[in-house]
């Protein structure tokens, strides 16, 4: 769906963007995650031509984007939310929505039926005849992003849609876009809340400048550690200790009354290594799985770019 092959821009002296190619599959949710200024809305802004490209290439659903007939066609294809969402403040929510379905020749009986809606779904319809301009940030970015819809685009751009917006905000628009992926829609979303990434992503490219890494968000967080297995004695002692070592060499720490062991499959290995602990007299209070994470991954690939 959304194809770039060494796609590069550069502001004068800056190279924003160097030498990007990645592919995002049909109905896929892709993040793009990196710290400010790594070139996240630079690419966006070209992929749905915005901004012109330096050199490379890039191809949505098959159309080029260096091409003024394919962007056309492109545009119609793709919904954007930019990161600054600019919406007609003096306009109400549902005349803005109305604007932009009017700019893509939408019926309106058809403008009616989507903006009701997308407004009720983003629970903003009570407000439908408020000027937009007396929204919050929050209803503004979810205005923005209903109006990103309005045309039924297959393929979105989100420009981090959750940026400033309150914990229930946000949940609403992580759980709309799960909704919208439900429907098979492609979803390129602008990141660097790497919890956010992790929750909603099926694959996640890491770049800052460059694309440092592109996998599943597990994928990535098993390339820099392991799951651990973390056993809570009640009274620990050096024999409880040797004797989880003996089940486990070379993958056991120690920290306070815990015992952390390094697993690769611990429904596989637990059992042992519990029964071990047992064996020797502890007396086991709580067992926990720990699961190495995105941000450790993140860290590693933006550090060692540096
Ligand atoms: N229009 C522009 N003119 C000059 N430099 C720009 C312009 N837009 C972005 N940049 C620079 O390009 C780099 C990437 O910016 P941006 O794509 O906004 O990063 P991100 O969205 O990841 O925070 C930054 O160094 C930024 O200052
Ligand atoms: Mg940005």
């Amino acid at each position: 769906m959304i194809d770039a092959e060494n796609l590069t821009r550069k502001f004068g002296e800056l190279t924003a963007v160097d030498d990007l190619t990645f592919h995002v599959e049909e109905g896929e949710v892709f993040g793009f995650l990196g710290p400010n200024g790594a070139g996240k809305t630079t690419t966006i802004r070209m992929l749905t031509g915005l901004i012109s490209k330096t050199s490379g290439k890039a191809q949505i659903g098959g159309y080029d984007i260096g091409n003024s007939e394919d962007m056309q066609k492109i545009r119609r294809m793709i919904g954007v939310l930019p990161e600054n969402v600019g919406l007609y403040e003096n306009l109400s929510a549902y005349q803005n929505l109305d604007y932009y379905g009017r700019f893509y020749k939408i019926s309106a009986e058809h403008r009616h039926e989507r903006i009701e809606y997308f407004l009720n779904l983003l629970g903003l319809w009570d407000q439908r005849n408020l000027r937009a301009g007396k929204f919050s940030k929050g209803m503004k970015q979810k205005l923005a992003i209903a109006r990103a819809l309005i045309h039924d685009p297959q393929i979105l751009f989100l420009d981090e849609p959750t940026a400033n917006l309150d914990p229930e905000a946000s949940k609403t628009v992580r759980d709309f876009i799960l909704e919208l992926k439900s429907e098979n829609r492609t979803i390129f979303l602008n990141t660097h809340l790497l919890d956010e990434a992790t929750r909603i992503c099926d694959r996640v490219g890491i770049m800052k400048t460059k694309l440092l890494a592109i996998d599943t968000p597990k994928n990535l967080s098993k390339t820099v550690s392991s799951t651990k297995t973390v056993i809570q004695i009640e009274k620990i002692n050096y024999k409880i200790i040797e004797a989880v070592k003996k089940a486990k060499p070379g993958k056991v720490e120690v920290n306070g009354n815990k015992i952390i062991v390094e697993v690769v499959d611990a429904v596989e290995e637990n059992p042992d290594i519990l029964e071990a602990a047992f064996t020797a007299g502890g007396r086991i209070q709580l067992v926990t799985e720990v699961n190495p994470t995105l941000e450790e991954a993140y860290l590693k690939y933006v550090r060692s770019s540096d």
